[in-house]
């Protein structure tokens, strides 16, 4: 596929058109061993007819399979993952085994108000330790960097589940190591269950692993069965990003669907690759339920197409009850503007050999849909989903977050920074007081690209999206310039060049003590090198 220019993307996005992508027609019955380098015509996920594999469903064992668990043992320790027919790679995954089984980065299922008590015994020869991502712990329990195990340590971890209905990620938090152990497989999913959660999937009649369905999205590039992991450059300032898309560490994958409705809880686990996520058959798009990002939304929000960058999840709601036997569809990622001005008009050096054949923006397929059967499924989607309260941020301290493109020294100096800072182990720029409200603006340059800025500790209700570029824009539903994947609670929040977004956050807490927290891009490599900014709650 020759790759739109900007100019085109614009102008496709002005008119309102999209890129619907030209299949081409490929082979498909080669086998994939000999020689990926070889073989990536038939990773390629721009080729409609490469989705041929079905799709990883989490069960009971085995990778991402579901577990609830009061007490865990998590062990990181190198494995080596089938990805497809005659597709391996070696990695790191979180090894469980429980009754009886055996399970690599178990999708967790947790009620709120439960406790978990989770053992993380580090086998790598690396350190690492885990972050509950977008769960409300004490920073004892968040994978503050200081508490990294080394290779052979072990961490306890025990807390409450205090958080709402939603889709949360653990993942490594290795400081500077965050995005080569994430690309090497240490992220996974863990699904709050709450009376809300639990009315709709009654309501729905959805069940976990077949009608309600984890999609965990990465990008890898591969080099003779590893994941290559070594940015150059160019890939620390931008981000690294991959060229074969795993799902549920499946390479393009198919699944055979009823006419009913189905749930897809999306999280965006690629170190730095933008979704724009839509359904399609043939040139239509469809229209889907978005109800949940970070959490559970207060209603479903009717739409054609999301934007999520990583940290992010999306959880949709797609009716098939239209579609007949045989009918196809696509999830994808639709082509957009990604807004690389990372550069600043400045070259950076390029290394030979390194790169990624999939550029952020760029159109590919995630997951192919085979309809099959009509059932009589009747039900329909509530029109209410849970409760949200509104954050009051009246008399509210405000802050504000600059983020300015690196400067360009002599020799390069890839690291963004947050208020013109890096991080730095003993500052804390920030502290809150416990129990106050504060309001945090993100302003990002113009020159500059997208960052999804993630909080630890608490999350936060987006109360405003000013200066947004015009792909964003005409999704936004109400005068505050909010997307309906801004609705809500978030953890983390996508801010576009120009954009100031801003956000209301609680510190209300019963925590023992001062509390530590990192805020940060969740671009990984951004964060590894240093766009992360400590804060304290006092
Ligand atoms: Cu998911 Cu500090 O990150
Ligand atoms: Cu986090
Ligand atoms: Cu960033």
């Amino acid at each position: 596929m020759k790759k739109p220019t900007r100019r085109e993307f614009v102008a496709s996005l002005g008119a309102g058109s999209l890129f619907l992508a030209v299949g081409r027609p490929g082979p498909v019955s080669s086998v994939f061993g000999q020689g990926l380098q070889a073989g990536y015509a038939q990773l390629d996920p721009t080729n409609p007819f490469n989705f041929i594999h079905p799709l990883k469903l989490p069960s009971d064992s085995g990778v991402f399979g579901m577990l609830s668990p009061e007490n865990i043992t998590l062990t990181a320790r190198e494995v080596r993952f089938d990805l497809a027919p005659g597709v391996s790679a070696n990695g790191f995954a979180y090894v469980a085994f429980e009754n009886l089984r055996t399970y690599w980065n178990p999708i967790l299922r947790a009620s709120k108000g439960q406790h978990l008590h989770v053992t993380h015994r580090n086998a790598l020869s690396e350190n690492s330790i885990i972050h509950w991502h977008g769960l409300s712990v004490d920073w004892l329990n968040d994978g503050h960097p200081v508490y990294e195990i080394s290779p052979g340590g072990v961490y306890h971890y025990a807390f409450e589940v205090q958080n709402r209905a939603g889709t949360y990620i653990y993942h490594t938090h290795a400081m500077g190591r965050v995005g080569r152990q994430m690309n090497a497989g240490l992220v996974s999913a863990m699904l709050i269950d709450d009376e809300a959660e639990i009315a709709l999937r009654e309501a729905l009649d959805l069940t976990p692993g077949v009608t309600d369905v984890p999609l965990i999205i990465q990008d890898r590039r591969f080099n003779n069965g590893t994941f290559d992991y070594n940015p150059t450059p160019p890939d620390l300032l931008a981000g690294f990003v991959g060229d074969v898309i795993l799902t549920n560490f499946g390479i393009n994958p198919t699944m055979d669907v009823d006419a009913r409705v189905y749930r897809f809880r999306i999280l965006n686990a690629a170190n730095a690759r933008t979704l724009r996520i839509a359904v399609t058959r043939g040139a239509e798009l469809a229209r889907f339920d978005v109800i949940g990002n970070d959490q559970l939304l207060d209603r479903p929000y009717q739409v054609q197409e999301v934007f999520l960058a990583p940290g992010e999840r999306v959880e949709v709601l797609l009716d098939l009850r239209p579609y007949r036997d045989g009918d196809i569809l696509f999830l994808q990622s639709l082509p957009f503007d990604p807004m690389h001005q990372e550069h600043g008009g400045h070259s950076v050096p390029n290394r030979v050999g390194q790169f990624s054949r999939l550029s952020d923006g760029e159109q590919f397929y995630i997951l192919k849909l085979n309809v099959k059967q009509t059932t009589t499924y009747d039900r329909r989607v509530p029109d209410v989903l849970s409760e949200v309260k509104a954050i009051n941020a009246e008399g509210a301290e405000m802050r504000t977050f600059s983020i300015v493109a690196p400067d360009f020294m002599p020799g390069g100096d890839f690291r963004w920074r947050i208020n013109g800072r890096l991080f730095s182990a003993d500052e804390f720029p920030v502290a809150a007081k416990r129990n106050s409200t504060e309001v945090w603006e993100m302003r990002n340059a113009n020159i500059s690209m997208p960052h999804p800025m993630h909080l630890h500790g608490f999350p936060f209700q987006v109360l405003e999206r000013k200066g947004s570029p015009g792909q964003i824009q005409r999704l936004a539903i109400d005068s505050n310039g909010l997307l309906p994947t801004d609705k809500g609670w978030k953890d983390t929040v996508l801010v576009w060049p120009g954009e100031v977004v801003t956000v209301a956050i609680d510190f209300t807490h019963n925590f023992g003590g001062e509390q530590l927290f990192l805020f940060h891009c969740h671009n990984l490599e951004h964060a590894d090198n240093g766009m992360v900014m400590h804060y304290k709650v006092v």
